[in-house]
Parts: C-alpha cells; sequence; structure tokens
C-alpha cells in the first residue's frame, strides 16, 4: 500500500477550505506538470505541481484533480494514466485508476482519456473552471480533440486562477507540515557540516557539492534547487551554478544547498574560509552580515509586517558598510523609503521569502510582488538571508580591494510562532569561532 506523507482526513480538509470559498456552480482543475525533454529520448526526472501535492498527493504525471459539486457534494476525481503493461515496462508501474480510486484522497479515479468528454459535458451546464495552470499536456489533451489550438480558447473560456485561495492556505503549515519541514531542515543542515568538515583549500567546488548531494540520497533526499557552490569570487554571484572552480587557499566559499522531503523544501545557506580561518576582512564583513541576520530574525514576530525583517537587516548591513567606509552617505538616505540606498550596490536581494512545497513559495511577502504579503503569523515558514557581495570584476561601484572577492550570506529557516521565531535549521553552525573549529578538528 502506498504511503502518502498526510492523513486522507488532512488532505480531506485542505480540499474543504478551499471549497468553501468556491461556488457550487463551479469547478476546480488543478493540472500537475509537465514532463520535460532534457535530451533525445531523456527527460528530467520529473517533480508533480505543488497544488497536486497539497490537495492529493499524486505525484504521476499526466493527471488531473477534477472537483465538482453535484447539488450536495463535492466530487473529487482524479483522472490518471491508465495502467498499460508496454508503458510500464519502459517507465515503471503506474498506479492506474485503481491504484488512484482505492489509496488516494479522492472520490473517484477515472482515465485521462476520458477528461476531454468530461470537460465538454462541464462546459454544456456553463459552469465556470477555476484553474491552478495550463501546463502543455492539458492543453495538448483537449486540443487534440478540437480542430485547432485556436479552438482551446474558446473552449476554455470561462476560466478562473485558482491559486491564490490555495496560496492562502498553503502560506500556514501544519503541525504534520512543519514535520516535514523539519525533517528537511535537518537533514540540510547536516549535509553542510559534512561539507565543512570535508573542506580544504584546493578542492573543487564540484566536490562539495557532491559530498552535500550524496548525503541527501543516502537520506532518500534530494536537492530543493541546484545547489549554488561559489569559491573566491564566485561566491558573489548570487545565483552561481557552475561550481566548477577550483577553490584557492584563503578563499571564502558560499554554500546555498537545501533539500527537498516529502515535496518540503529546506534553503540554507552557510560561508566558511576553505581553509578554516577567516582572514581580518573576511570576519569584518562576515560580522556585519550575521549582526544583519540575526537582527532580521528577531523581526519575525507574530504579527510583524512581513518589510520588518528587511528593514531590520538593512539597517544593520548599511551601519556595518558605513563603519568601514565602503559607504558614505547619510544612514537616513541609506534606508530611505524604499530601500533604495546605496547598500543595495552590495545587497541586491530580499532578505528573505516564505518556504515550503515551493523552495520560494507561494502566499506573497515578497517585496515587488502584486500583493504586497501577509503579516508574520504562527505556522509561516520564512527565510533569512542577508548578504554582502564585493566582486573582483564589478566597474560600477568602487570596492576597496581589501574586500574584493569576498561574498557572504547566510541563511537560516524560520518556524514562527506565538514564543517567537524558532529557527529550524540552527543545528548548522554560524558563529565565526563555531565554523572554525569545526572545519579545523575535522
Ligand atoms: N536558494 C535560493 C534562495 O536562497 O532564495
Ligand atoms: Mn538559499
Ligand atoms: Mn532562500
Amino acid at each position: 500500500m502506498p504511503k502518502l506523507p498526510f492523513t486522507k482526513s488532512e488532505y480531506e480538509q485542505r480540499q474543504e477550505s478551499l471549497l468553501n470559498s468556491i461556488s457550487k456552480n463551479d469547478i476546480v482543475i488543478i493540472t500537475t506538470n509537465d514532463v520535460m525533454i532534457r535530451s533525445n529520448d531523456v527527460n528530467y526526472s520529473f517533480r508533480a505541481n505543488s497544488y497536486m501535492l497539497y490537495l492529493c498527493g499524486w505525484e504521476e504525471e499526466n493527471s488531473i484533480l477534477l472537483m465538482e459539486n453535484n447539488g450536495s457534494n463535492w466530487i473529487k476525481t482524479l483522472y490518471v494514466n491508465p495502467t498499460n503493461t508496454e508503458k510500464e515496462i519502459w517507465e515503471g508501474r503506474r498506479q492506474g485508476v485503481e491504484g488512484a480510486r482505492k489509496f488516494w484522497p479522492v472520490d473517484n479515479a477515472k482515465s485521462i482519456h476520458s477528461l476531454f468528454q468530461d470537460l465538454v459535458v462541464v462546459k454544456s451546464k456553463n459552469k465556470k473552471i477555476h484553474i491552478n495552470q495550463k501546463p502543455k499536456y492539458f492543453v495538448d489533451l483537449i486540443v487534440e480533440n478540437l480542430e485547432s489550438r485556436d479552438s482551446f480558447d474558446n473552449f476554455l473560456s470561462n476560466v478562473n486562477d485558482v491559486n491564490i485561495l490555495i496560496d492562502k492556505l498553503r502560506v500556514i503549515k501544519s503541525n504534520a507540515e512543519i514535520k516535514h519541514m523539519r525533517a528537511s531542515c535537518a537533514i540540510a543542515s547536516s549535509a553542510i557540516i559534512q561539507a565543512m568538515k570535508k573542506s580544504y583549500s584546493g578542492m573543487g567546488e564540484w566536490e562539495l557539492q557532491a559530498i552535500i548531494e550524496q548525503f541527501y540520497k543516502m537520506n532518500k533526499s534530494q536537492t530543493s534547487y541546484i545547489p549554488i557552490i561559489g569559491g573566491g569570487d564566485n561566491s558573489t554571484i548570487l545565483h552561481y551554478k557552475k561550481n566548477n572552480s577550483v577553490i584557492e587557499e584563503g578563499s571564502l566559499v558560499l554554500v546555498d544547498a537545501g533539500c527537498e522531503i516529502n515535496g518540503y523544501a529546506s534553503d540554507i545557506t552557510r560561508t566558511w574560509p576553505i581553509n578554516g580561518t577567516f582572514t581580518k576582512e573576511q570576519k569584518e564583513i562576515y560580522k556585519i552580515v550575521l549582526k544583519a541576520q540575526k537582527a532580521a530574525i528577531e523581526s519575525c514576530q507574530v504579527g510583524f509586517d512581513w518589510n520588518k525583517m528587511h528593514e531590520s537587516s538593512v539597517l544593520h548591513i548599511s551601519e556595518g558598510l558605513l563603519e568601514l567606509g565602503i559607504i558614505d552617505t547619510d544612514l537616513g538616505d541609506i534606508i530611505g523609503e524604499n530601500f533604495d540606498g546605496r547598500y543595495r550596490d552590495f545587497f541586491m536581494h530580499g532578505t528573505g521569502h516564505l518556504l515550503g512545497l515551493d523552495v520560494h513559495d507561494v502566499g506573497g511577502g515578497r517585496k515587488g510582488d502584486d500583493n504586497p504579503g501577509p503579516s508574520l503569523q504562527p505556522g509561516m515558514i520564512v527565510t533569512v538571508e542577508p548578504g554582502l557581495y564585493f566582486s573582483k570584476w564589478r566597474s560600477d561601484v568602487s570596492i576597496p580591494d581589501k574586500y574584493a572577492g569576498i561574498g557572504i550570506r547566510i541563511e537560516d529557516d524560520i518556524l514562527i510562532t506565538e514564543n517567537g521565531p524558532e529557527i529550524i535549521t540552527k543545528s548548522c553552525p554560524k558563529e565565526i569561532e563555531d565554523i572554525e573549529v569545526l572545519i579545523r578538528n575535522k
């Protein structure tokens, strides 16, 4: 019997919470992701859509969850790939219609090949459709029954975006979700510790990546995004992922590498000296980032505005840059109304984001989003990840030589609770002395 990450009743509660805000005359369609081609006959490994995982835990490709009210009850139907011996010989076993109906938190299951006919009936009743996304496989399923692609928009004309309703639910994690998040954070923290312990001057960025990915695999986990392993000047590239340079003696390495457990992501960054000893200049910058990060974590309090944590980290980053003479404007000008001060030359990203099934999780809260986001509530999980980056090659800003090539980010995952912020990646050291001891005493 397949083991789902949550109980049937937890999935049913989520479905019910969503359906409470949907008119009984409408239907909801949740699609999963497309299978993506990597090279001829070879696909990227498939990852189901997070809305599908959230509402029913179904992981197979080419599937649809359809929820329709029959007048008194909402009927939830999974449309799935039927069993097919020839296909399964190549691609692996399928749950098929029987498995889906028996083991998944739905009322019914059907072959995906009957979806079009059922949609024709829905359309004849003029029902409004709420959908999460229209991936290619879904469009193809319909278009192959129509005369042309142009008819698709006409066929699915009465359609609404359902995401925002589900996002509101996903933003607050249940106790069972928090359990998976804790597991994800614990594995990621241990993987980074392993990488610190095995660090030596002259090693390849790819070797640190291998240590971390091996640890994830050994724990039946996988990366939640391509790990960022930047040594020396590569530490200043925010989303560096080539991971193919040698990490020279005296350099820092920035490692941003979370994992995924039962669909739930962790997202953690540590920066350390590859030889186990911070230089004076590396320490100066590290201390600024650490102070900013701790202040931002302190701002992760129930009821606080989302922007508060960014304000806190910007304040400390700006103060630190002023003290070191890297910027020289007044603090008032630096912070400014829109956080557009000079610090942005060296700290170019936000302080954090929501975390969950998606590593940059849904639910708003990120600066610049249409939805400016909620104030912090118990059960939210956020990252706190200020950084400072001094690229050697930049000519648009003036960087003292002694800091050139230093990139530092410190990122933890924080559960918002009534008792204050709980750092769920805290088992991974971030104090200068603790990191040095760990690397030197390997
Ligand atoms: N790993 C990407 C981020 O920290 O947001
Ligand atoms: Mn990260
Ligand atoms: Mn992050």
